[in-house]
């Protein structure tokens, strides 16, 4: 992480775990368990349920709510979903877009990625968009095609004065809740290359104020190191920030 020109951001996604009286628990363990916080900002991604106990529980704690998805239309006939000024008027920062798995379930691709990025920006959200390559990618050798790949069409159409609210979080599809961790210089190499990606696009200016987190098995134990590289500015932690010591160590690994 450069702390010169981006702040940490740990994010926990606690995908489809814990109902609203947990969340409740969980946040309360966790304010007794984190540090006055300086060089990191916190993000908790809930289920959409959740959200209203959510920003109660955080009232007064420096943490930051988020969806973990969101539709790219305004409204409309799309039943079971959610738009970006229902999460803003609750009081929600952040917007997880493109998580691996739905891309996996749920059929999304990465032009719905980008219209949900763009909806998103336009709503005052913060979009955390997930990329990353399978293990045959990987053992082909297209890592870095395929991730370049993604993060230019999902920041297709953004202007530059707005990407720099953008997250982008790499996240390997073969280290998500595999416990195989990427290494940190994995990690740094692909980290350091989307931002090349993004150089290439915004120019070095934007390039060096954009957040980019790693996800994947990240945890209390290899925090530090994969924090400790240059690029990597962050964690979208899923298993480990279920469980309020370990993600409490993570956030106050990040604040040193
Ligand atoms: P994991 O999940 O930390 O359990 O590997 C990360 C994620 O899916 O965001």
């Amino acid at each position: 992480m450069n702390q010169r020109y981006r702040k940490t951001i740990i994010a926990g996604n606690w995908k489809m775990n814990k109902t609203p009286s947990e969340t409740r628990a969980l946040i309360d363990e966790l304010k007794t368990l984190i540090n006055r916080v300086k060089w990191c900002d916190i993000v908790l991604c809930v289920p959409f349920v959740n959200i209203p106990a959510a920003i109660k529980a955080t009232k007064g704690f420096r943490v930051a709510i988020a969806a973990q998805n969101m539709h790219y239309e305004k409204s409309g006939a799309y039943t079971g979903e959610i738009s970006a000024a229902m999460l803003a008027e609750l009081g929600v920062k952040y917007v997880i877009i493109g998580h691996s798995e739905r891309r996996q379930y749920f059929g999304e691709t990465d032009t719905t990625v980008n219209l949900k990025v763009r909806a998103a920006l336009e709503a005052g959200l913060r979009p955390i968009v997930c990329v990353g390559e399978s293990l045959t990618q990987r053992e082909q050798g297209v890592t870095l095609e395929q991730i370049r790949m993604q993060v230019k069409i999902a920041l297709g159409g953004v202007e530059g004065t707005s990407v720099k609210r953008v997250v982008i979080a790499y996240e390997p599809i073969w280290a998500i809740g595999t416990g195989k961790t990427a290494t940190a210089d994995q990690a740094e190499e692909v980290c350091g290359w989307i931002r090349d990606c993004i150089r290439e696009i915004y120019g070095a200016r934007v390039a060096r104020a954009v957040t980019i987190q790693y996800g994947g098995s990240m945890n209390a134990g290899n925090a530090h190191e994969l924090l400790s590289k240059l690029d990597v500015d962050g964690g979208l932690i899923g298993g480990a920030s279920l469980k309020a010591a370990e993600f409490a160590a993570i956030v106050n690994a990040a604040n040193q």
